[in-house]
């Protein structure tokens, strides 16, 4: 049977990536966290102090970094490299998701990503999650799947694990950012947050992580069964 392309999209703290993880693991696919290299390129331009409307000087951050996912066998996943520096905690800072809609938002930074998500893509066998995979990096997966989540339950999951790592942060604080995000996610100009016509949709605000799995490996399985002979870009 041909290896599928899986794009999952949807809001921000949906849980998107632990079911692709989830799904990966169960198709032994290979997972891709493109979030994360948004999030890897935010902390590189705020690292180097760069004015993010200085479009010259992002564009030449952007010529000199190399993304790239590293299996770690010690944490049993794959994390960020950014110019070989494993980025991982980094990445995941409070500052990072401030910023990173706004970044993720410039179109030379949406080129440099894409361009690099879809030669990801060209072994197939691969789950990636995001905001504009089911309609932008690979239109013609074969398994689109778009997650949702009521926001104030979002906000409740991601401030739990914020915690650890930041315990002054307020629920309030977290779901307004959360909001935020999405609202700049949808808006922007360039490839903005959208359903795919074609997605499977899962509103997991009351769903446990197994039901959630449980659901999008059956509608996998209905894929892999009826497979329609559906052209790929990228084949
Ligand atoms: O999934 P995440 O929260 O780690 O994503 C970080 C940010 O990157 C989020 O604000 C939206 C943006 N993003 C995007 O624009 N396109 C993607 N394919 C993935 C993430």
């Amino acid at each position: 049977m041909r290896p599928l392309i899986i794009a999952i999209d949807g809001y921000s703290s949906c849980g998107k990536s632990t079911l692709a993880r989830q799904l990966a693991s169960a198709l032994q696919y290979r997972y891709i966290d493109s979030g994360a290299m948004y999030r890897a390129i935010t902390y590189e331009l705020l690292r180097r102090k760069v004015d993010l409307h200085d479009r010259d000087a992002i564009q030449q951050v952007l010529n000199n970094i190399h993304l790239d996912f590293q299996y770690d066998p010690a944490k049993q996943r794959s994390v960020m490299l950014l110019n070989g520096e494993d980025v991982e905690l980094a990445i995941r800072s409070w500052e990072v998701s401030e910023a990173v809609s706004q970044v993720a938002a410039l179109p030379e930074v949406r080129e440099f990503a894409v361009a690099q998500q879809r030669r990801m893509g060209e072994q197939r066998a691969i789950v990636m999650d995001g905001r504009d995979i089911g309609t932008v990096v690979f239109p013609d997966a074969e398994v689109k799947i778009f997650m949702t989540a009521d926001p104030h339950i979002r906000a409740q999951r991601r401030w739990k694990e914020l915690q650890a790592t930041h315990p002054e942060i307020s629920l309030a604080e977290v779901e307004k950012n959360l909001l935020e995000r999405d609202r700049i996610d949808t808006q922007r100009t360039v490839s903005p947050l959208r359903k795919a016509a074609d997605a499977f949709v899962i509103d997991n605000s009351h769903l446990t992580e197994a039901q959630q799995l449980q659901l999008a490996l059956d509608y996998v399985r209905q894929i892999q069964h009826n497979q329609p002979i559906r052209k790929t870009t990228i084949s």
